[in-house]
């Protein structure tokens, strides 16, 4: 199997944007139409759907495809999937749609008219027994259920055609579609491709864990999560920042590519693995990267849950290689990074930081240990935190 013939997920990589004349007609056709109002959220994943990022969905979910995500894992036709892509709408709007109708989705705070949804179904959705199957906690402490629960319960399913894509306030030059990427590792020649996501700076973990990666796959698809995370993570323009020199100083130029993953964050631990992993086969790659507490946030998690989660599909259902590896750390009597199955040490060798503990010290302009962080990330990393702190106190 070849990068450039990997086959997205259900077999089709989906695209629902619509070009040229078909689109003016369906601009004209949206003034006539209900109006429905979305927010940033709604907007990106509109986005992914009509690039095919979440192949085979062409829309978001209706009540049958829902419920047997939540309680199944998989979509009514019984391929993986193991997160609801909902739209919520508020009671007094859904109360003017029917069944069959065409709205347009517009942006709440643009204006835009980004799509024109077919209305196949509308039904009434049980958050919390959503929450507990999809983030096995209804904790509002949770920010994935938080989310959640901010979101109206009334949800409204069926095909979009995206009209207008929203327009990234910067690094747009590492936007790319499935199609795009597709065709770019095919150009490069790799027929094996390792995805890695991330919400945070590339620290030496993640950075040796890649690395053990590339020894085996032709190219590492480097692929940040930009859309929406909690308050506290690390802002995508810092970090896009702290790849760039990271790759600039570290890794081979022709053998990795930065693309960024527009979505947002859900925190669902186990269940976020399966969808990212599904989502990068679209992008097509043929292997992802699962490491410890993969999306997981506080102690909601298992350590390897995220990884255990994929004993329950085929090798051919799933149609990608998790590649799973352990807890990984600098070991200062090894004299390199390692994990548990490669080190004999005391953990009292090891380079151990708690994320608390390295915001603290970027906060107060001080470099993490370089077995903990390459000084180039460090310096990025604190220069952006000053950044941040001084445009909130303006
Ligand atoms: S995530 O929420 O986007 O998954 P993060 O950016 O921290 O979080 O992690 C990116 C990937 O690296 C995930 O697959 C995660 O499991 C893995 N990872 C992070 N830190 C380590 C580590 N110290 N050892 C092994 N894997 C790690």
């Amino acid at each position: 199997m070849t990068a450039q013939t990997i086959a997205a997920h259900g077999g089709t990589l989906i695209n629902r944007l619509v070009t040229g004349r078909r689109r003016e007609e369906l601009l004209g056709q949206a003034r006539e139409l209900n109006q429905v109002k979305i927010n940033t959220w709604a907007i990106s994943d509109l986005d992914l759907i009509g690039v095919g990022a979440f192949s085979p969905l062409t829309g978001f979910m209706a009540e049958e495809d829902y419920k047997s995500v939540v309680d199944t894992m998989r979509l009514a036709n019984g391929l993986v999937w193991s997160i609801p892509i909902t739209l919520g709408v508020k009671p007094e709007v859904a109360a003017q749609l029917k069944i069959g109708e065409r709205i347009a989705l517009v942006g709440e705070e643009d204006g835009v008219v980004y799509a024109i949804m077919d209305v196949t179904s509308i039904y009434e959705a049980d958050q919390k027994y959503e929450a507990v199957k999809v983030f096995k906690t209804d904790e509002t402490a949770h920010p994935g259920v938080q989310k959640l629960y901010s979101k109206p319960s009334t949800y409204i399913g069926g095909p979009v055609e995206v009209l207008n894509r929203p327009k990234p306030a910067k690094f747009e030059e590492f936007y790319f579609t499935p199609e795009q990427t597709r065709a770019i590792f095919a150009e490069k020649g790799w027929k094996t491709v390792v995805g890695f996501q991330t919400r945070n700076p590339v620290h030496r973990a993640h950075e040796y864990i890649q690395k053990s990666a590339m020894e085996i796959v032709d190219g590492l698809f480097l692929n940040p999560l930009v859309g929406e995370t909690k308050s506290d993570d690390v802002p995508a323009n810092v970090r896009m920042k702290s790849y760039l020199v990271l790759l600039e100083n570290y890794y081979p130029k022709d053998r990795v590519f930065l693309g960024v993953f527009p979505a947002a964050m859900r925190y669902a631990g186990p269940r976020e693995a399966i969808f990212h992993a599904m989502v990068r086969k679209n992008y097509g790659c043929t292997h992802f990267i699962v490491g410890r507490d993969h999306a997981g946030v506080g102690d909601y998690y298992g350590t390897y849950e995220a990884q255990q989660i994929f004993s329950n599909f085929t090798k051919e259902e799933l149609g990608i290689t998790p590649l799973f590896f352990e807890h990984s750390f600098f070991c200062k009597k090894c004299g390199n990074m390692a994990s548990s199955k490669t080190c004999p040490h005391d953990k009292s060798e090891h380079v151990h930081l708690s994320g608390t503990k390295v915001r603290e010290l970027l906060r107060s302009g001080q470099c993490p240990p370089p077995e903990f962080s390459r000084p180039e990330v460090a310096k990025i990393l604190i220069e952006g935190m000053a950044e941040t702190a001084s445009a909130l106190q303006q």
